[in-house]
């Protein structure tokens, strides 16, 4: 009786959790599913079998784990700090965007690319 509102607080407490595990657990990018195959498509023409431009291939979950000529191309849990997803967002025009030449990444593409190094880059 003194505390009217708390059963209706509890609850939208319980299903706003409930929403927020949901939808994280739903948005998470796969690497096999959702990253490897834009990396194929986008990059792997001077990252891959043939061509390695500045040591770095793409075409594997190891190579990229193990980046290129200056390190690693990503920082897990710090897109902003990832050269693979800031080189793939730079504005046309400028020289370190990624792919150096070719189709650009779409926005939902690198909205994914941040979205799997922001929850950690697992290579699942
Ligand atoms: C048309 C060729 C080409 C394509 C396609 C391409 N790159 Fe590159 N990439 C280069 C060249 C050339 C360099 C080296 C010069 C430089 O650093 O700008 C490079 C360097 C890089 C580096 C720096 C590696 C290091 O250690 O110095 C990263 C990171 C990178 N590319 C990411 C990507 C990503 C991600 C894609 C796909 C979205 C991609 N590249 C597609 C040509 C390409």
């Amino acid at each position: 009786m003194s505390h009217p509102h708390r059963p209706a607080a509890v609850m939208f407490a319980v299903v706003a959790l409930f929403l927020v595990t949901e939808t994280t657990a739903a948005d998470v990018p796969n690497f096999s599913t959702d990253i490897a195959p834009m990396l194929a498509t986008k990059c792997s023409k001077c990252h891959g079998a043939t061509r390695q431009k500045n040591d770095l291939r793409l075409d594997s979950a190891e190579a990229v784990q193990k980046g290129g000529k200056n390190g690693p191309i990503f920082v897990a849990g710090k897109p902003d700090q990832s050269p693979m997803w800031v080189r793939a967002t730079k504005p046309p025009g400028d020289a370190d965007r990624m792919p150096a030449e070719g189709q650009m990444l779409t926005k939902k593409q690198t909205d994914l690319l941040k979205a799997w190094i922001a929850a950690g880059a697992k290579f699942d």
